[in-house]
């Protein structure tokens, strides 16, 4: 009796001791099975759990999560893409350390894949959140940290042979991945069907700017217990409440962002107290095809206007066209502001006109809408609308291209703001898929719904404050390096910093006030408006031209202005900048020593010698020649004269005021240029006449001005007597010059009668009678007759060492 009852007991007491030791770890021929809620592992201090975690009602994942915590946060799982049935399912471990998990119906899901000729002793969850596998001598034969899912945990090395991979919500794999690639760097790769591309840290930087380094080939990465990250490569970041005895852990999470996160013990909560990107939206594949990430203040996806969402449950399923794609150059551009589609540029034009830009993209039928930066005339058209974001201060806007019999509300252009209800998550598909929310802000309390809310909502407008005095100050800080150090126009290709890189850009009304003392000291006036002098803070001293009647908007102004301010040459005065504030329209010009050529030419103060003369024709020449045929756009300047004539310290010409009258397009439309230009006595008969305005009415004006150099007056002061006009007293001088040059060989006294006779015979014969001669087509009435720029350029060069 006795006997039996020890022998009862004994079994008893083993039955007991198997059921203890089964949560402290799990030997060799034993198994976890899905039913007894018993079978776990725990780790010894009761952080960690490991086990089947059931995702739906019937199917559970083999997997190791935290165990205080709300919604027991997984840390690795064992294939999540096939969980098991909640019934029947269970994890075996073998004599040789093998670990299978099987199925109800005995198929294997997942192995270990040890390889050792060792014996197993046990497997055991250790309180850094590690599964083992111990052999004999406490050697480990196999650990879940060496092959992580999409968590770090703290003390978890990250190596080459290791990786982490987002956890998709449809149970498909995910497409982001954490690890180090071809140049031992740390790094984020999203792998589209076929091809993977980094997306952070960002590609276009270079190693320097990305801090790191990539020497090292001992690849290795590892957060140690106070919350701070450091990798072999120099990567390294610190938790928002760095310090010891925090719980945390690095995830890639689903959307592609990687996040440190910290436990609150109080509450099981967690909290982000880093994160790689700090604008989720700008994961370019994060909305798919077609979509734009918007800000509500949570990162959000919604369709392009005219495309409509593939799978609501799944936005970076992306977005597909309502319309049936057409390509019969009949489409219409719809203007999406503060918005980018970031890569699949076909091409990139710096400096093109914002219909040129329109243009490329309607002759190409690939083309599915274009970026426009308005500031350089960037034009990048897109060959597919992927990485879509929307973001208040963006400065750039997208362009797509729809068939003109779509109808396009306003209200379908996606905005970025806080709590549009057609962003919201959906909260049935959140149900369905545990969606799990991501606070973009790290942050320290959550009392209620209303506070954290109001807390992203303030955080998320502090995050484009902040954005914004970022850009700000590497603007100022690039222009400064510009100044100090004179380099080269030639910087990396982000664009954003173009403009600032070419010292064009916008200034503020109360900059300007500021720069010419409230407008004081008046250095010119003309027809398009007042010019003050004034000195910017570089000390860079600048004429400010006061714009009269531009009834145009601030955009509009600005593109024009954004091209004039490409235009660089040495016979053009620099545009600086401009300024559209409120109804203000303002140049900020380069200033020139010298004032007008009228002042000098045309007064006594000094009289300009014959080489000078001579050189002053051809620099005008010259500029007027970049103008219609160099420079990106065609620009027809449509007021030349002696006014806007510049002399430098050297007296070189440079012409002002160049493209005020309307940009034209090469095409050769024209009726866009304003016909209030033009002085008399400088404009070509064509003007009146409303016939075509081409870049010959320059030329008419350039031979009016080559003749007032000649003469040393001013056309209109030509005349003997006040009643005679202009125009017939010009016409007059120019048939007698015409008749005089026919004149072969003999005397040529008429050229010296002609000549300005302040000059005293001094002048150079050749010279003359060429600039007479080139005057005289240049001024022809049939516009066909007169030579281009060019040619003028290229006659003047030829007699230049006479
Ligand atoms: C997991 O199972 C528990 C108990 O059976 C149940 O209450 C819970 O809703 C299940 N979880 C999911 C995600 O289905
Ligand atoms: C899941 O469980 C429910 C309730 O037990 C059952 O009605 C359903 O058929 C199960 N689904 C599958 C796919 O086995
Ligand atoms: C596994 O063991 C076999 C035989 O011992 C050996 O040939 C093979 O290289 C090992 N594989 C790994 C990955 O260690
Ligand atoms: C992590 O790497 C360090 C240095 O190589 C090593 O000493 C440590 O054992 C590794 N930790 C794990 C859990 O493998
Ligand atoms: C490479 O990285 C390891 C680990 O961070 C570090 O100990 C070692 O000094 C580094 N070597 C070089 C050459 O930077
Ligand atoms: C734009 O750039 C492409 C190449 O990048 C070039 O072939 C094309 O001629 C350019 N178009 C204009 C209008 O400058
Ligand atoms: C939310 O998801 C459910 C289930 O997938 C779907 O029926 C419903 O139309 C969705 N609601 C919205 C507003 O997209
Ligand atoms: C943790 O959560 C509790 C309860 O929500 C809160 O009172 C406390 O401030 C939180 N602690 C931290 C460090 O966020």
């Amino acid at each position: 009796m006795d006997a039996r009852f020890a022998s009862l007991l004994l079994l008893n007491l083993v039955h007991l001791f198997l059921r203890i030791s089964a949560r402290e770890f799990l030997l060799p021929g034993s198994s976890l099975s899905i039913e007894d809620s018993s079978h776990m592992l725990h780790s010894p201090d009761g952080t960690f759990t490991c086990g089947f975690k059931n995702i739906s009602r019937n199917a559970s994942v083999f997997s190791i999560w935290f165990s205080n915590t709300v919604d027991k946060t997984a840390v690795w799982s064992a294939n999540h893409l096939h969980p098991v049935y909640s019934w029947g399912s269970r994890v075996m471990l073998y004599a040789d350390g093998g670990m299978v998990l099987e199925d109800y119906n005995g198929q294997s899901v997942w192995e270990n894949n040890v390889n050792s000729s060792s014996k197993a002793v046990k497997a055991q969850l250790l309180d850094t959140g590690n599964l083992i596998v111990k052999g004999q001598g406490d050697i480990i034969l196999w650990q879940s940290f060496h092959s992580p899912t999409d968590t770090l945990l703290p003390y978890q090395n990250i190596t080459s042979a290791t990786k982490l991979v987002s956890t998709s919500r449809l149970l498909v794999p995910g497409r982001f991945s954490f690890h180090f690639d071809d140049q031992h760097l740390l790094t984020l790769f999203d792998d589209e069907k076929d091809i993977s591309f980094i997306y952070w840290p960002n590609p276009n930087s270079d190693i320097w700017t990305k801090q790191r380094n990539s020497f090292n080939t001992t690849t290795i990465g590892v957060l140690d217990s106070w919350g701070y990250f450091l990798a072999s490569d120099n990567l390294n970041f610190k938790a928002s409440d760095w310090g010891i005895r925090i719980m945390r852990r690095l995830t890639l999470d689903y959307d592609g962002n990687l996040r440190l996160y910290s436990l609150n013990k109080t509450d099981g909560t967690w909290s982000v107290t880093w994160m790689a990107l700090p604008q989720t939206c700008s994961i370019r594949s994060l909305c798919g095809m077609n979509g734009i990430c918007v800000y509500t203040p949570r990162p959000s996806c919604a369709c392009a206007p005219g495309y409509e969402i593939i799978d609501p449950n799944d936005r970076s399923q992306g977005c597909r066209p309502k319309f049936n794609p057409s390509c019969d150059g009949q489409e219409m551009f719809v203007k999406l502001p503060n918005t980018d589609f970031r890569g699949n540029d076909q091409s990139k034009n710096t400096s093109v006109s914002f219909h040129t830009c329109k243009k490329i993209c309607l002759n190409d039928c690939n083309c599915k809408g274009f970026l426009y930066w308005q500031a350089s005339g960037g034009c990048y058209p897109k060959s597919s609308l992927l990485g879509g974001e929307m973001r208040p201060g963006l400065g750039r806007s997208i362009y797509i291209k729809l068939p003109k019999t779509l109808q396009v509300s306003k209200s379908s252009i996606p905005q970025s703001q806080p709590f549009d209800p057609r962003y919201a998550p959906n909260c049935s598909a959140k149900t369905k898929y545990f969606i799990p929310d991501f606070l973009d802000q790290p942050k320290d309390s959550h009392s209620g719904l209303n506070s954290q809310y109001l807390y992203l909502l303030y955080g998320f407008l502090l995050a484009i404050f902040l954005v914004e005095v970022i850009f700000v100050a590497l603007g100022c800080w690039f222009v400064f390096r510009m100044e100090g150090k004179q380099l080269p126009g030639v910087w990396p290709a982000e664009i954003g910093y173009e403009m600032i890189t070419n010292h064009f850009r916008g200034y503020t009304y109360k900059e300007l006030q500021k720069a010419t003392q409230n407008f004081k000291d008046q250095i010119g006036c003309g027809a398009s408006g007042h010019v003050y002098k004034g000195v910017l803070k570089d000390k860079r001293v600048v004429a400010v031209k006061r714009l009269a009647d531009i009834n145009q908007g601030g955009e509009e102004f600005q593109h024009e202005l954004s091209v004039i301010g490409k235009i660089y040459h040495m016979n053009l005065v620099r545009v600086w900048g401009f300024c559209s504030d409120g109804p203000h329209r303002i140049l900020v010009l380069e200033y020139v020593e010298n004032g007008s050529l009228d002042k000098t030419l045309f007064s006594s103060t000094r009289l300009l010698e014959w080489k000078e003369r001579f050189n002053i024709a051809i620099g005008v020449a010259k500029g007027l020649a970049y103008l219609h045929h160099e420079c990106l756009e065609w620009v027809i300047h449509c007021d030349l004269k002696p006014e806007n004539i510049l002399l430098d310290d050297n007296l070189n010409p440079k012409i002002s005021d160049f493209g005020l009258a309307k940009l034209v397009s090469r095409g050769g439309s024209n009726k866009n240029v304003s016909r209030i230009h033009g002085t008399r006595g400088y404009i070509a008969p064509e003007w009146v006449s409303s016939q075509p305005i081409t870049a010959k009415v320059d030329v008419y004006s350039f031979g009016v001005v080559v003749l007032e150099l000649l003469k040393g007056a001013r056309v209109s002061d030509w005349a003997s007597n006040a009643d005679e006009e202009v125009e017939t007293v010009f016409a007059w001088v120019i048939r007698m010059l015409a008749e005089n040059l026919m004149l072969e060989g003999g005397q040529q006294l008429w050229i010296s009668d002609f000549i300005d006779s302040r000059l005293n015979g001094q002048f150079n014969e050749l010279q003359a009678r060429t600039m007479v001669k080139l005057a005289i087509s240049c001024v022809e009435e049939d516009t066909r007759k007169r030579p281009t720029m060019e040619n003028v350029v290229h006659m003047f060069l030829s007699v230049v060492d006479a």
